[in-house]
Parts: C-alpha cells; structure tokens; sequence
C-alpha cells in the first residue's frame, strides 16, 4: 500500500488481527478491554516519511501533543528529533516530562493564560504562537516581569477555504483562531516596537483532516507577503514560517494527499523566502498508528435493527458521536459472514455508537473488535462520563508490549473529591 496507509502497524497473522508481532487478543487478555494500541513502528514510519519529504529545507517537525498525549508516545517522538506544539500548561507539562527542552516547544493556543505565558516563558520555549493583539500586549508584559524577551510568532489568519469538517476548520476568515488576515500587518508593527517581544516568526493553522493542496499554498503565500513587507521594514528576527498541522490520513479507503505531494508544494514557496519551516503535523504521525480493542457485550434487535453493544462508549472514543467520523471496525478473530449492525458503546445516549448500519464480520458475544484509526484524538478526547474509568494504553514494540497508561480504577474517579469538604464562609 501507498501513503496514508490504514494498515499502519496492523496485519492479520494466521487470521487474528496482530499490532507488529502482538495479537490484539494477547493484549486484550493482559490489559483488558476497552484499550488504546499504539504501534511504535507505524509512529517512527509517519515520521520519517514526513521528515524525509521536507528534507530539502530547514524545517522542524513539532509534533501536535493534544493529538495524542501519551508519555510513551511523546517519548518515542523526542527520540526521533521531534519537537512539540502544545495549546496549555498542561501539554508543557507532560512535555517537560518527556524530556523536551524549552528549545523544542512552540504554544499555540487562543486563549493562554497568564500563567500559562509565565510557566512557557520560564520554560524558555521557542516560540509563543499569539493569535491577538490582546495576548501580544499581555506577553510583552508578563516578559517584562520575567526580565525576558518573549520570541513570537503571530498566528495569522489567511483566510483560505478548506475542506474538512466545520469543527475543525480554523483557517477560514471570522474563525476565532489567529489574527485577521487585514490586521496582522499592524500587530506585526506592534510587536516590533515592543520591549520584551521578539518577533521571531510568522504561523498559520487552517485546519484538520485537510486534503487537498491549494489551501497549503495560498496559505503560504499569504504569510509570505507578510514576510516580504515585515521584512523591507527591517524586521530582522523573523527566522520562521510555522503552517500548522492538518495533514490527513485514511480512515476508511480515501487516499488523500502524500507527505511528498505536501512538501512539493509548500518547500519551494518556503525555500525562496529563506525561511525555516515548523511544521505541526498530529494525525498524521499517529492516527493510523493506533487502535481502540472492545469487547462486544451484547447483541440484540431492536425494531428491525441489530445492535453490537460494546465496552467502548463514546467516553472513550468521542470521535463518531461528536463528527459523525468514520472508524473501520473490524473482528480481531473473524468467525465467518457478515453482519449488518449498529456498533454502539454502553453509555446512556443514543448518540452514543462506534457505527450504524455497518455492514462488518459477524461477531458473537465475548468476541473483540478492532476500532482502527483511533491513535489520533482518541484517548485524549476520553471522559469519565457515566463514571466509567478510562481506558488503558498500550504500546507495542516489534514483538513486545507495554502497559503506558494504567486502566483507572474507581478510586481515580473519586481522588478529588474528599469526604468531608472544607467549607468556607462568604
Ligand atoms: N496545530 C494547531 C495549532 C492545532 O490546533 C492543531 C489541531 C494541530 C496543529 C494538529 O492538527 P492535525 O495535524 O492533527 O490535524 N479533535 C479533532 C481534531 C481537532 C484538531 C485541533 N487542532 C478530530 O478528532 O478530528
């Protein structure tokens, strides 16, 4: 198979669905079900893929942490010579605890905090990615009190149209995200005659899921002639282009763009104005990379309808409920014949389902199912809606595996919450 390929990391070894050298049952029976796989091969594939594709430039991959949050997955990316684009303090901190240094972090984010500016700074990151005018005049302050410069990068707002999902297009002109296109010049003004900014780069994120081309380039184009401006106007600093993430991947057999097709159309753009590139891919390096195993608990009919209840409830993976998106799901043991069925997780809603009217392998109760596609935006999109702990995840090496995240237990849904409450008069 070619790029974006769905199999990433998983085959079937004499008819059982395997992750590298692992059955998904062997895994199931030590860590339980529901449960996160990743493929640390498949993650390192992505990667290299991507990095090879931008190899002809300066660039720098800061991998996207909200799309999967794992210390082992952070990790196993460090190792790599990824850096990390994190959106709270609470990515930095899990950053911090993989071992990333300030050097290789970018923030991006609409709506950071004071704190979380202070904690960035302190950390000594590369780069604030300040999407208001607001923020700007609050960074250079809070550098002020640090007795620091702030490096920034303004996240612009080019305004292209793209083609994805309106939860997650963010490109486009009157989304909350960056600065208008029209007023980037003047905060770009702004930022140059602060004391504590350093304006250091030019950055964009028009969505997720995305694949075609054009929106890349005319992206691109736009922070460019920003570039070419800022730049007669002497401003000295700007060493980076930042485009952002949204790279897509396959969820069921569309094919969309390669990393090779991405970078032959964005590296010369960003060649000619001798600028470095950061780019923010998520989904890319590890959607495909992951699985969520279920067991199927029940299977009933109901008004002409055949439902598979499963143990996986859309606390665990939000991603069909929430943009109706499409997951393959497969028997990790197929039984022989199909079955055309409703896939749907234990959780008081009826827009709690995995699929409907899915056309997949029969499966009996007791039997498990394979939910592809869900290393991206999965676990870290999890709740603990109707008290239900989170799952455990696991990462496979070649023909070992590993326990990363612990299932919780009851006593985590409760470690908050104490018994007798301090309280406090007005
Ligand atoms: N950079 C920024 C500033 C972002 O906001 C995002 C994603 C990325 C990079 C990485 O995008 P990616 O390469 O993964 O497409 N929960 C949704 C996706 C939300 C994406 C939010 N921002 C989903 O499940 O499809």
């Amino acid at each position: 198979m070619g790029e974006g390929v769905l199999s990433a990391g998983l085959a079937r070894v004499d008819g059982v669905l395997a992750c590298e050298g692992v059955p998904l049952d062997a895994i199931a029976a030590v860590a339980g079900t529901p449960a996160y796989v990743y493929s640390g091969g498949a993650i390192r594939e992505a990667y290299e893929r991507l990095s090879r594709a931008l190899a002809p430039v300066r660039h720098r991959v800061h991998y996207s942490v909200k799309a999967n949050s794992s210390l082992a997955v952070l990790r196993l990316l460090r190792a790599l010579g990824a850096g990390v684009d994190i959106v709270s303090g609470g990515e930095l901190f899990r950053a911090r605890r993989a071992g990333f240094e300030g050097k290789d972090i970018v923030f991006s984010g609409v709506g950071k905090t004071e704190g979380e500016l202070r904690e960035a700074l302190a950390a000594g990151i590369l780069l604030v990615n300040v999407e208001s005018e607001s923020e700007l005049r609050l960074l250079d302050r809070v550098a002020g009190s640090l007795g620091a410069v702030a490096p920034v990068a303004l996240r612009v707002n080019p305004e292209v149209r793209v083609d994805t999902h309106h939860y997650i297009r963010t490109g486009e002109r009157g989304n909350k995200f960056g600065i208008p296109y029209e007023e980037a010049l003047a905060t770009a003004r702004l930022a140059l005659g602060m004391a504590h900014v350093r304006l250091a780069g030019l950055d964009m994120h028009i969505g997720s899921q995305l694949s075609h081309l054009d929106p890349y380039r005319e992206g691109v184009m736009r922070l460019l002639e920003l570039h070419a401006t800022l730049k007669e106007e002497g401003a000295a600093d700007l060493r980076y282009c930042d485009i952002g993430g949204g790279l897509a991947v396959t969820y069921d057999t569309e094919i969309p763009m390669d990393a090779q097709a991405f970078a032959d159309a964005v590296l010369p753009l960003v060649a000619a104005s001798g600028l470095q590139l950061i780019v923010e891919p998520g989904r890319f390096l590890v959607g495909n990379a992951g699985v969520l195993v279920a067991r199927v608990l029940y299977r009933k009919r109901s008004g002409g309808r055949d439902y598979v209840i499963i143990d996986a409830g859309m606390n665990d993976l939000l991603r069909p409920s929430h943009y109706n998106a499409f997951h393959l799901v497969e028997a990790v043991r197929p039984r022989g014949g199909r079955l055309t069925a409703d896939v749907v997780g234990p959780v008081c809603e009826s827009g709690d389902f995995v699929a409907l009217d899915r056309d997949i392998e029969r499966v009996e109760e007791g039997d498990l199912l394979a939910i592809r596609s869900a290393g991206a935006y999965g676990y870290v999109m999890s709740s603990n809606y109707n008290s239900r702990p989170r799952a455990a995840e696991v990462m496979v090496e070649g023909e070992r595996f590993a326990i990363v995240t612990a299932r919780e237990r009851y006593e985590d849904l409760v470690r908050l919450e104490p018994d007798a409450p301090a309280w406090r008069s007005a």
